[in-house]
């Protein structure tokens, strides 16, 4: 009965797009269609987001890229996790036996939510399922391996998603792999070089939409396509059902990881590869994921304080990023008791005291028409209406301090944000550029960074 009553639903969900009339644009179910979709302006104003990666992999927290560990250990044998799991486990463990010790009895989701918060970031992405395929909400589609049957007995998407809304300023979006290692059907249907797509409507669209309907999340952050094209995953039959009828149709931003060959060409804004970092400013929206942790984005318990990024370079990495239009989703992964590392922690919060003094020059923030220049220290631009923002990466040595890009005129002002309300002394230089007489005493920063705010400048 299961088959096709689930088959059967996941086939209603879509019928019902063919036949409603609607309003407004329709998308149909095709990339020119669906990459024609303006995205909801909330993600660019955004600019700052926190990714969450927790799972079953958090309770062995072990290893490079420990949300891998399942696949490390039993797909790939590498010696690390097939070592470690010889040494600390009997012989007849399975990965599912992790899931017991995922108890998370320290969860606080308000908790949690203070700290998004105060780090400055305007949305979070939580790891609803990972390539696993562990639910951290009660699937129907995913039997005994989701976080109500076993492990916390807790609904973690539903409870961090009410502690994300109480919250005015945070949007609260959900990270979802399509593909999962180790399910038999994905399993048959890869087998069948993917012409079958018994998993697809059995479980990756069915828990798709169960999760778009119970918790209206407003990012997906779609992952683990690359294996089949995304005819395969009927991708734009769901990207087209999203847009047009689903209740989240206004205001929904998805990524671009919608298929074999998808990313960084098609889907709302794109992430292309882990950690996108281009030389210069791409032509669409986009946003770069990294972990504080650079070697994992779960937690990993053999962590070592000289393998995290410090803040100075979260804030460089940041300021960069939005200099050239770009969002920053920086990654945490909790404990498996549900305990944010307080390290985790520091870092976060220390991004945003930063934010605190010089958020004028990120939020809602466009790229100005230099992104950066070879002053004597670092120097990245955004702009705002008719602002011009100059972040300064180190304090300039000398008290003058050149900058060659902007045309100054008569009503132009400069102040440094650690200091709006004082305007600075400048020249101008020619053809374009001035120079600005900086303050006697570097302003103490929480971060490294400092902004000149330029105003009447072209
Ligand atoms: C999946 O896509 C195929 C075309 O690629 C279409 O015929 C089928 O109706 C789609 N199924 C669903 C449930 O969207
Ligand atoms: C996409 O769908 C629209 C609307 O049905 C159609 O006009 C267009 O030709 C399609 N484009 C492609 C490339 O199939
Ligand atoms: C993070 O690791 C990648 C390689 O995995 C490396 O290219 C990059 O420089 C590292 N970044 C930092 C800040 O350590
Ligand atoms: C800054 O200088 C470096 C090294 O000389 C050069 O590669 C780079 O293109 C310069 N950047 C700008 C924006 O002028
Ligand atoms: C900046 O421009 C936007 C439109 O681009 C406008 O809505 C906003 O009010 C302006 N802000 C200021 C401070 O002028």
């Amino acid at each position: 009965m299961a088959t096709t009553t689930l088959i059967l639903r996941s086939l209603l969900v879509f019928a019902v797009v063919a036949i409603s009339p609607g309003n407004g644009a329709r998308y149909a179910a095709n990339w020119t269609s669906i990459d024609s979709r303006p995205l909801p302006v909330w993600y660019d104003e955004a600019k700052i987001g926190i990714f969450v990666h927790w799972g079953v992999f958090s309770v062995p927290g072990y290893g490079q890229f420990s949300e891998w560990f399942w696949y490390w250990w039993k797909g790939a044998q590498r010696a690390a996790e097939v070592g470690f799991m010889k040494k600390n486990y009997p012989p007849d463990f399975k990965y599912a036996d992790f899931a017991h010790d995922f108890k998370a009895q320290f969860f606080d989701p308000d908790e949690w939510a203070d700290i998004f918060e105060a780090s400055g970031a305007k949305y979070v992405v939580f790891t609803a399922k990972h390539h696993e395929g562990f639910c951290n909400w009660p699937s129907a589609d995913s039997w005994n391996w989701n976080s109500v049957d076993t492990g916390p007995h807790r609904d973690l998407v539903g409870d961090l998603a009410a502690a994300i809304r109480k919250r005015k300023g945070l949007h609260f979006g959900l990270y979802h792999s399509l593909y999962e290692w180790f399910h038999p059907l994905y399993l048959k249907d890869k087998a069948s070089g993917f012409k079958t797509q018994e998993f697809v409507f059995r479980k990756a669209l069915p828990e798709l939409v169960n999760l778009v309907m119970t918790y209206e999340p407003e990012l997906i952050w779609s992952d683990g396509d690359w294996e089949a094209p995304d005819t395969y995953w009927n991708s734009t039959e769901f990207l087209a059902w999203l847009y047009n009828d689903s209740p989240i149709k206004d205001f929904v931003v998805v990524n671009d990881r919608w298929g074999n060959g998808c990313y960084c060409k098609h889907g709302g804004y794109y992430n292309c590869e882990d950690r996108f970092t281009p030389g210069s400013l791409p032509g669409h929206k986009w946003e770069k994921c990294q972990s504080i942790d650079n070697r994992s984005w779960g937690y990993r318990r053999n962590m070592k304080i000289i393998e995290l990024m410090d803040l100075p370079t979260i804030i460089e990495d940041m300021v960069y990023v939005v200099a050239l239009g770009g969002n920053y989703l920086l990654n945490i992964g909790p404990m498996e008791d549900g305990m944010i590392s307080p390290l985790f922690e520091e870092r976060l919060r220390g991004m945003g005291a930063w934010l605190g003094v010089n958020g004028e020059a990120i939020y809602s923030s466009k790229p100005w028409r230099i992104q950066t220049e070879n002053a004597t220290v670092p120097v990245w631009y955004t702009s705002k209406n008719n602002t011009v923002y100059a972040i300064l990466l180190a304090w300039p040595s000398k008290l003058l301090f050149s900058l060659a890009a902007p045309k100054t005129s008569e009503a132009t002002n400069v102040a440094i944000l650690d200091n709006p309300s004082v305007s600075l002394k400048w020249v101008s230089t020619t053809p374009t550029g001035l120079v600005v007489v900086m303050p006697d005493n570097m302003p103490v920063s929480p971060g490294r960074g400092w902004v000149l705010k330029l105003e009447g400048v072209e």
